[in-house]
Order: C-alpha cells, then structure tokens, then sequence
C-alpha cells in the first residue's frame, strides 16, 4: 500500500472573485462580462487544496480575517478534509481577497490580490505547528505571506531535517540565505528570469536558469513551462540530472491556480516516495486537469483523476526530450514505440533519428 504522505503548508487564504469576460477592459474602459463566482483561492490554499485531493494528509499554516469572507475557507477546509488548526482568525484586518479576470477565448488571466490576513502571520503561529513540522515528509510554502513568515517556516525545515518546497509566486526578492534552506524551487519561466535573469524560452536556457538557483544551494529545480510542460533538475547527487517533462495538451477553460495544482501533486507525490521525475509527470497530470475547470481551489484534480491522466499519458512511463518531440513530430517517428537511450531512459533526438532511418531503410 502507497504511504500516505504528509504535507504541511505555510500560505495564503484568499476569497476569489472572477469575472469571465470576451476581452479585457482598457484603462478607463467598462465592458460586459459573462459571469462571476466567488470561491476559494490563494496561492496557500490552491496548493494545499490540491496536495489534500491527491491524497495526502494536509496540515495548513495561516491567517484569515474577521470579516463575512472568513466563513468560506473555514467551510471549503472542513469540506477538503485540511487541517485548520493552525488558521487563526486576525482580528485587525480582512481575510485575503483577490480580484480576477479571466479570458474566455484563452482561460489567461489577470489578478490583483489584496493579502489583509496573510501579511500578518507572527512567529508564534508558525511554532505552534512545530509538532507538525518535525513530523512531516514535506513543507510547501509560496511568496504570498509575510516574508518574516516564510524566513520562521524554512528554519524549522532545516532544524528538522525536512525538505522545503518552495513556489516563488509572485516574484519578490528573496534573501540569498533562503537559498540554501530550499530544497525545491518550483518557479514559472517569468519567475525565473525575475530570480535568475536568465530569459527562459528553450531546455538550453532553462538548465542556465536551473544552475544559477544550484550556485545559491537549492537542490532540486522545477521550471514550469506552461502548456509545455516542465522542466526539472536534480542537483543533489553526484552528477546533476535534467529533463524536460511534456504535458499533454488541453482546452484551457481557465488556467487560474495551474501551478498550484502542480505544486500541491508534487509534493503529495514526492512524499508518497515518488521520484522526482515521476512527481513531476503526475503533477502536469494534475495541473492539465485543473485547467479544464473554471474556479481556483475548487478546479484541482482528485488523485483517481490524476492516476487515470498519469495511465492514459505515461501509462508505459515514458519521456522524451521536447526537441525530440519536435523532431517525431517533424519525421513522423511515433517516439511511444521507441525506447529511450538518454539518462534514466529519456528519448532523445538521436533516438528519433534512428528510428526515423530505420523507417526509411525499411
Ligand atoms: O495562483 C492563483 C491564485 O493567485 C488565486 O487563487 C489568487 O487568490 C492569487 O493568490
């Protein structure tokens, strides 16, 4: 029987207002949207949210307001079978909120967030929850709660020996000795560039991007691509290990709180003992699925959900490089028949140009 993985989560608590509309409204401009629904969000929430729904057993770290908005993420925690106990309630301020338009043609989005609670989060809130960070397989936190917050969570990561994993979303400095407390790094390519100056638009620059986080101490790199999928790195052994992890291609309803839902599998993934390259793999599963869904919490996959995707796409655990892929796609190689010769197995171009030689030979 798998283990059952546990995650305990630093972050924020937002109410999500989002409006669908065909177009974005210039400066100045009122257009007519189609619809709005106001559901659980926040960076924090998204990804424990996903983490609980594939299975692990979630312990939440953070803060709502005193306002009418606080019932919903008490009820959407109940309901997710995510552990409150260390949510406490600020009686200054508001909970969290976030404004959010999404496009329909295309599921982008943009999003203003308003933090109220989740700025306020003191040290004592994160030492309560000691007892569950000593006893967790793996710590998730992102850069939507004070940065005091984060600084007190990834101490006690390294005081207890845990692994911390760390989405640096949105981009905002982070203090050059955080980097050797970050076992995982999850940025987007924009992030990246913002933390690295590597621009990110190739497996090339995205190992550039990868070795500049290595040089500051972080051991594992995952550079989410989009509907390209990932891009991983492994620094932590004797010989750094990359690879590119494709995704399989979806209509995006809205694309609202996809990297959350990649963040959230991973660590449920890795904590279960997957490999880093199998988490990877069934995280793009999940966040494919959060993405055909409108909402932001409320879109994550379900763990049978991901497993099928993971079967239907994976099922005979195979990888190829992106340019590869390209390659096939360009000689007609159908590269799920090839095996792969690159590390760990991966199919490489000269995997496909084999094949394709092989092909024309015959
Ligand atoms: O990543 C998506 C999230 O960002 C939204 O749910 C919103 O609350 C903002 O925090």
């Amino acid at each position: 029987m798998k283990k059952q993985a546990k995650i305990v989560v630093l972050g924020s608590i937002n109410v999500d207002i989002s409006a669908r509309t065909g177009v974005f409204p210039q400066d100045g401009e009122t257009v007519s949207g189609e619809s709005v629904r106001i559901g659980m969000g926040g960076k924090g929430t998204n990804q424990a949210t996903s983490a609980a729904r594939c299975g692990a057993e979630v312990v939440m770290i953070g803060r709502r307001g005193n306002d009418f908005f606080a019932r919903i993420p008490e009820e959407h925690f109940r309901n997710e079978s995510i552990r409150a106990d260390y949510v406490k309630t600020d009686m200054e301020v508001g909970t969290g909120s976030a404004l959010i338009e999404v496009l329909t043609t295309t599921g982008e989005n943009r999003i203003t967030v308003i933090p109220g609670a989740n700025h306020r989060i003191e040290e004592a809130d994160i030492l309560a929850a000691e007892a569950e960070i000593a006893s967790a397989d793996v710590l998730l936190t992102q850069m939507e709660t004070n940065a005091d917050s984060i600084e007190t969570f990834l101490k006690l990561g390294q005081k207890y020996g845990k692994p911390v994993v760390l989405n640096p979303a949105p981009a905002l400095p982070i203090p050059e000795d955080w980097y050797p407390m970050i076992d995982t790094i999850t940025p987007n390519e924009t992030e990246a560039c913002s933390y690295t100056g590597v621009t990110v638009g190739s497996e090339s620059s995205a190992k550039d991007a990868a070795d500049a986080f290595a040089k500051k101490g972080v051991k594992h790199v995952i550079i989410t691509c989009g509907s390209k999928g990932v891009f991983c790195a492994d620094y932590s052994g004797e010989k750094p290990f990359f690879c590119q992890v494709p995704t399989n291609r979806v209509q995006a309803v809205a694309t609202t709180g996809a990297g959350d839902a990649f963040n959230g599998a991973y660590c449920a993934a890795v904590g279960e003992g997957m490999t880093m390259l199998q988490a990877c793999r069934f995280a793009c599963c999940a966040a494919t699925i959060s993405v055909t869904r409108p909402g932001a919490a409320d879109s994550m996959a379900k763990r049978e959900e991901a497993d099928a995707v993971y079967q239907s796409y994976y099922g005979s655990d195979k990888s190829i490089t992106v340019p590869a892929m390209g390659l096939a796609k360009r000689l007609g190689v159908f590269w799920r028949a090839l095996e792969g010769t690159g590390a760990s197995g991966i199919i490489t171009e000269a995997d496909v140009r084999r094949a394709a030689a092989k092909n024309t030979a015959e």
